[in-house]
């Protein structure tokens, strides 16, 4: 890796993204927001001292198209952070078909493309690099409503496993944290149910959500130096809602 890491943050625009971007670039990387949402990543990058990007992770060549436009910029790359996801739910017996599809294009397909994209890209540079895909627990575990987004986020769990057996030979590590419930957009509705709220909290041991900064801190390990030798490892960030089960 380069002493001056370049990297990329899906999802950049807000919430988990936001918080791995400013983590980063307080770490001294170069960060490149991307998002579909142009003004928030934009607004983001301002903050942090970053760069930012227009990306639909579902587009075609979306991938391709993003990582050469920071190596065009920045020269390289070393990391990438996957953070761009949605949620949708549902009883499964009435979720159309589409949005299922939905969700796995952008939560699955979308963290492959850009990751294989720097992958190449990595391979070319010929010193590594760091992925960091982000699950969830529900990577592990199914609430009710969340077909769509549980099979996604499984998914996800198993593309980071897939990942690392392909590209150790590159040094490319490629790990998958795995927030609990966190406060951003995503989780708002159901932190802002009293009942919902109270029913959650129950289930997780440190008894409060997570701030994104911690899954930013947790992303900002794995994809150092410090971890050189960890990769197909799913790290939950979860304040110990899989160990009560
Ligand atoms: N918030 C939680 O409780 C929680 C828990 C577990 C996992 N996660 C996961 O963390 C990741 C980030 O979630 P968040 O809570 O920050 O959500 P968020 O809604 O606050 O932010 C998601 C960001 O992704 C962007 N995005 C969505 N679709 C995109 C696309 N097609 N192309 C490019 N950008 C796109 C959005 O514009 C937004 O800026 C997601 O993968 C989510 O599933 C969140």
């Amino acid at each position: 890796m380069a002493d001056m890491r370049v990297s990329l943050i899906t999802g950049g625009g807000a919430g988990i993204g936001a918080a791995v971007a400013a983590t980063l670039a307080a770490r001294g990387d170069v960060v490149v927001c991307a998002d579909r949402d142009l003004a928030g990543a934009q607004r983001v990058a301002a903050e942090i001292g970053g760069t930012a990007l227009e990306m639909d992770v579902t587009a075609p060549g979306a991938g391709d198209a993003a990582v050469r436009a920071v190596v065009a910029q920045h020269g390289r790359l070393d990391v990438v952070v996957t953070c761009a996801g949605i949620e949708k739910t549902g009883p499964a017996e009435t979720l159309p078909a589409d949005l299922v599809r939905t969700v796995l294009d952008v939560n699955v397909v979308g963290s492959f493309d850009v990751a294989a994209a720097a992958c190449r890209q990595f391979a070319e540079q010929g010193d590594g690099g760091r992925i960091v895909l982000i699950g969830s627990v529900n990577s592990m575990i199914a609430l009710p409503g969340q077909a769509a987004y549980a099979a996604s986020k499984g998914s996800v769990l198993m593309l980071g496993k897939a990942l690392a057996v392909d590209w150790a030979k590159y040094g490319v590590t490629v790990n998958v944290v795995a927030p609990g419930v966190t406060d951003t957009a995503m989780s708002a509705g159901s932190l802002g149910d009293p009942e919902k709220r109270a029913t959650m909290m129950a289930r997780i041991p440190m008894g409060r959500p997570a701030q994104p900064s911690d899954i930013a801190d947790a992303v900002a390990f794995l994809s150092s130096e410090h971890a050189g030798y960890i990769t197909g490892a799913y790290l939950p960030v979860d304040g110990g809602w899989l160990a009560l089960g």
